[in-house]
């Protein structure tokens, strides 16, 4: 086990930046910055033993400045959407900052995925960042304290664990916004590979991507992936791509598999674990050419795949949905582990 510190970069206010490096027994190496949190690099062998980035990462620090689809990102302290940036909790309405139309998406204008957070080594595997939220922040209520810890242990998982308190009531849905490519290619579609998702359920959404609030089936959709399925099968169904909310068939709060993902050419897989109730599937239907990896190699449409556990989207406005508050004196625990083969 190794943990590496460097100089990542200087923010436009002076403020320094750095790269923590894990590195495990089997070489497996994850990078991660304090500034938004954000995984810039996952190294895992294929089935000869060479080792590849399999998740979207630029060049250098300066350009995660302008990271607008979150590669790698934290997300918080609301990811997806809020519709119309407003909610009502305990009869007060709080409006949110509007970074998408009218509605609200992943925390807001500066959210969780541009905060310089604090850091701490806990051990050559662990490294824990913290965050206070100020009351107010994008229009939410409470100071609220958030940390996540990121370990890489030598199972090659890599573990997400989050914490967070608060002084007065506020949604909260955390998550971690990776981009991968298990072909360590991004020059690669995703089309072949292989996902399931232990998810009998999806909420539907309207034109903006809003939850309607109802829970359908995915039988007979494109967007079951009950059992593996290449993720290009049924893309052409949709209309530029995957971007949808799936139910998980576990009880919230639950630590339990949640998808599988396999790459038929390199041979690597990954699961994904998460205590979440949901996982938005994102195919990166909005990547543009516009950021390209290390090797100049640009980020076009379908290059990646997210898979965010979440929280229901949109729960503050949806009464039918399960509610994703906090509370004083609460203490929130939630995680998600990406094991690598
Ligand atoms: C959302 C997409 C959005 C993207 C931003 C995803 O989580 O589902 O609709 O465009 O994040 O990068």
């Amino acid at each position: 086990m190794a943990l590496k510190q460097q100089p990542y970069g200087l923010l436009p206010d002076g403020r320094k930046t750095d790269l923590y490096i894990l590195t495990n027994v089997n070489d497996v190496e994850v990078s991660v910055t304090n500034y938004g949190g954000i995984i810039t690099s996952i190294k895992t062998p294929d089935k000869t033993g060479v080792f590849k980035n399999i998740v979207l990462g630029l060049r250098s620090f300066k350009e995660y400045l302008k990271n607008d689809p979150y590669l790698g990102a934290l997300v918080g302290r609301v990811s997806n959407r809020i519709s119309n940036a407003r909610f009502d909790l305990d009869g007060k309405t709080y409006k949110l900052a509007k970074n998408e139309g009218e509605n609200h998406l992943h925390g807001g204008l500066v959210g969780f995925e541009k905060i310089l957070w604090e850091v701490e080594v806990v051990d050559d595997q662990s490294i824990r960042l913290s965050y206070v939220s100020p009351d107010g922040e994008e229009g939410y209520p409470g100071n609220l304290h958030v940390s996540v810890t990121y370990t890489l242990d030598n199972d090659n998982k890599l573990t997400l664990k989050f914490g967070a308190m608060t002084d007065k009531t506020t949604p909260i849905s955390f998550t971690s916004h990776g981009y991968f490519n298990l072909t360590g290619d991004p020059s690669k579609n995703i089309y072949d590979h292989q996902l399931k998702l232990y998810a009998d359920s999806f909420t539907p959404t309207d034109q903006e991507l809003i939850p309607t609030g109802a829970v359908d089936s995915v039988q007979d959709t494109p967007l079951d992936f009950r059992d593996f399925k290449p993720i290009g099968e049924d893309i052409g169904q949709t209309k530029i791509g995957f971007d949808n909310n799936f139910v998980l068939n576990k009880p919230e709060g639950e630590l339990a598999l949640a998808a599988e993902v396999e790459e038929p050419q390199s041979g690597r897989r990954m699961n994904v674990y998460t205590s979440m109730p949901c996982m938005q599937l994102y195919t990166g239907n909005y990547l543009d050419n516009s950021l390209q990896s290390p090797e100049r190699i640009p980020f076009r449409k379908h290059c990646a795949f997210c898979l965010e556990p979440q929280h229901y989207p949109d729960a503050p406005n949806r009464p039918e949905f399960p509610s994703g508050i906090l509370r004083p004196g609460k203490n929130y625990k939630a995680k998600i582990v990406y094991e690598f083969f």
